[in-house]
Order: structure tokens, then C-alpha cells, then sequence
């Protein structure tokens, strides 16, 4: 029973976070040891497949200093809070919607200059006090390595499977060994890494060409015992088509092979 206004307040903001995660359907969070290994890149796309797929879809972008969601997303909007005055996702496209920190910032190159406490708040107030919709599938991309936002993400998300994203350079593989090991110690629940930009498909002749040594991600799963979810090509004409067209890259060019493979891997989530 609570104790003091205080013990009561925690227990009524635990009940309505809970309530609210209910309705919030499967929970991946997609993390990483290091920067610019593509987890923006799959989060995006396996959301917008599974939207696509006929799913309801919330994206959740726990990436405070570094929020990419809006221009991966190539979304221009700002954000506003109904009458109780919880945060209104974006919709992005039918069955998607989607909650950045960067459609709250007024000049694009303003920086948050959030501490701990006021991070893990805000995203507390991301999960538990935003206009989610009923969901088939929450995606949070997060920062690199495992500060408050993951952490703070993991804590409130008690039944979230987390998704490792490494590339075969031995300095991700190496960072990718603390994330995980920290993820382990906070009890997350990893489902398994994806290795991105694992090879090259030729913009001139399509063919795959190896960039990293295949071992290096592997014997990360082997020593980690985690499984092998996928292994993506780096396909730069994809990259660029999607630019162009200013949509994600399954949507841009559905018919790359990478598209294939994230589209594969979405929807065995
Ligand atoms: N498999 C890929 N093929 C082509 N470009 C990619 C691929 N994965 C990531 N990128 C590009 O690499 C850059 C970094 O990816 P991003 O998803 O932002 O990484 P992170 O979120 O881990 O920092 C982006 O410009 C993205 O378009
Ligand atoms: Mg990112």
C-alpha cells in the first residue's frame, strides 16, 4: 500500500505508463555500440514495411541529442499535445505514427542541451504520456551506446526485445560487445544482432562485394549466443534513390536487394 502522496504519485504514474504500454503491441528497440551503423536507416524501414503491410505502427525516436527520425522520414511537421496534454504522434503515412524530439525544435540546428534527470523524463513522458494509438508494433531508435535514453528505455519497457545493429569493422564489433554486455546486466531482452553494411552491391553491376570479414559479426552472435537476425548489404545506389525521392529506401527502390532482405526480416519480426 502507498505510503506517503510521493509513494502514491510513483504508483499511479507506474499504472498509467503500464496501461499505456499495453496497448503498444510488440516492443523493439533497435541499439548500438556505435554511431552511424544504420539503426535510424532500419528503423525507418522496417516501420514504414510494416505499415505498408497493413500493420499499426509507433516510432519512437529516443535519440535526444542526435533525433534523425524527421529527415529520415523526410517528415516536416511540429508537434502538438491534446487536452490532457499528452504528445500527438505525427502520422507519417496510414498505419504509422511516429514521435521525434525533433519536430519540438524550432531551428533545425538547435541542440538539446538535456542532463540525466530532465533525459529521463522526457522519455518517460515519450512512452507513457503520449497519444499513442492502439499498436501492432513499437520501434524506438536510439542513440549510440547505452546512456540514460537506452537505459531509461529499457527500465520502463519491461517486455521490449532489443535488436543489436553492428557492422564487421572490428572498433563496432568491439563497442558492440560493451553495449550488449551492459543490455544484458540492466535484464534487457536481446533478440539478436543484424549486421548492416556487410557488403557492397556494385551501383554499376549489382554484384555483392564483401567489405568486412564475415568472422568478425559471427563470432560476436557465437560469443554473445546471440542469434543472427540478418546480414545487409551497403547499397549506395539505394541510399541515393531515396534521397532523391525523399522516402525510405524500401519504398524508393523496392526492388534493391537490401530492400528485399529489410522487408524479409520486417515482417518475421
Ligand atoms: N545498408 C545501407 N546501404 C546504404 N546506405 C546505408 C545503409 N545503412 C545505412 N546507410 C546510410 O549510412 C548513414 C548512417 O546511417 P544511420 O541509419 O543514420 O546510422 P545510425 O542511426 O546508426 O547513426 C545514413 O546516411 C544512411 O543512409
Ligand atoms: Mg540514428
Amino acid at each position: 500500500m502507498p505510503t506517503t502522496f510521493e509513494d502514491l504519485d510513483r504508483v499511479i504514474r507506474r499504472k498509467e505508463m503500464d496501461d499505456v504500454l499495453a496497448r503498444l503491441g510488440r516492443k523493439y528497440l533497435i541499439f548500438s555500440g556505435k554511431g552511424g551503423v544504420g539503426k535510424t536507416t532500419l528503423s525507418v524501414n522496417l516501420a514504414w514495411t510494416l505499415a505498408r503491410a497493413g500493420y499499426r505502427v509507433g516510432l519512437l525516436d529516443v535519440d535526444l541529442h542526435g533525433p534523425d527520425l524527421a529527415g529520415a522520414l523526410y517528415l516536416d511537421a511540429q508537434l502538438t499535445a491534446d487536452e490532457q496534454g499528452r504528445l500527438i504522434p505525427i502520422q507519417a503515412i496510414p498505419g504509422l505514427w511516429v514521435l521525434t524530439i525533433q519536430h519540438l525544435l524550432t531551428d533545425e540546428n538547435q541542440a538539446v542541451m538535456w542532463r540525466g534527470p530532465r533525459k529521463t523524463r522526457a522519455i518517460a513522458q515519450f512512452i507513457g504520456e503520449t497519444a499513442w494509438p492502439e499498436l501492432d508494433y513499437f520501434l524506438i531508435d536510439s542513440p549510440p551506446g547505452t546512456g540514460d535514453e537506452t537505459l531509461t528505455t529499457v527500465h520502463h519497457i519491461k517486455d521490449l526485445a532489443a535488436i543489436l545493429v553492428v557492422t564487421g569493422h572490428k572498433l563496432a564489433i568491439n563497442d558492440a560487445y560493451k553495449a550488449i554486455t551492459c543490455l544484458k546486466r540492466a535484464n534487457a531482452n536481446i533478440l539478436g544482432l543484424v549486421e548492416n553494411q556487410a557488403s557492397l552491391i556494385c551501383p554499376e553491376c549489382g554484384q555483392d562485394i564483401e567489405i568486412h570479414d564475415p568472422l568478425n559479426a559471427q563470432t560476436l552472435a557465437n560469443k554473445t549466443e546471440l542469434k543472427f537476425l540478418a546480414r545487409l548489404p551497403y547499397d549506395p545506389k539505394a541510399a541515393l534513390m531515396a534521397e532523391k525521392a525523399q522516402k525510405p529506401l524500401v519504398e524508393a527502390y523496392p526492388q534493391s536487394p537490401l530492400s528485399e532482405r529489410l522487408r524479409a526480416f520486417a515482417l518475421s519480426l
